[in-house]
């Protein structure tokens, strides 16, 4: 009997354990950029989506940025850019396996950098 709780105690650690590390493990955001095939004032326009691929809600995102520009204004909701790093959805949760987007437009396709965010497991 003792034994079967001792189980039931080990697999129920495991499973906190697994929920705090292995499903939401921080830096599950993604992004990803495709062409819409739209000019705008001569540049192509360009469609970001930063999704986040946990269960666990990311908030407190943001990405490094330096250098980027655009011609097409950009929501700021969304997207700000603030020095060399741009603000996430300004800051607010983005959900388990729920995506944010934007477009922008400039000559090339711009390499993002590094995303940080932080994670919240309930
Ligand atoms: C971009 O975001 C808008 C507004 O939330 C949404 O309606 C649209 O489906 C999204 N598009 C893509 C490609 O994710």
């Amino acid at each position: 009997m003792a034994g079967i709780i001792k189980l039931v105690c080990v697999v129920f650690f495991l499973s906190l354990m697994s929920k705090g590390t292995l499903q939401c493990y921080p830096g599950t955001l993604t992004l990803k950029q495709v062409a819409t095939g739209v000019h705008i004032s001569n540049k192509p326009e360009w469609r970001v989506i930063i999704a986040n691929e946990c269960l666990c809600t990311q908030s407190d995102a943001k990405i490094l940025c330096a250098g980027f520009q655009t011609v097409e204004q950009v929501d700021p909701n969304i997207f700000a850019k603030s020095g060399d790093t741009c603000v996430i959805n300004n800051g607010y949760p983005i959900h388990g396996h729920t995506s944010v987007n934007f477009t922008y437009a400039w000559d090339n396709a711009f390499a993002f950098g590094k995303i940080t965010s932080q994670e919240n497991c309930s």
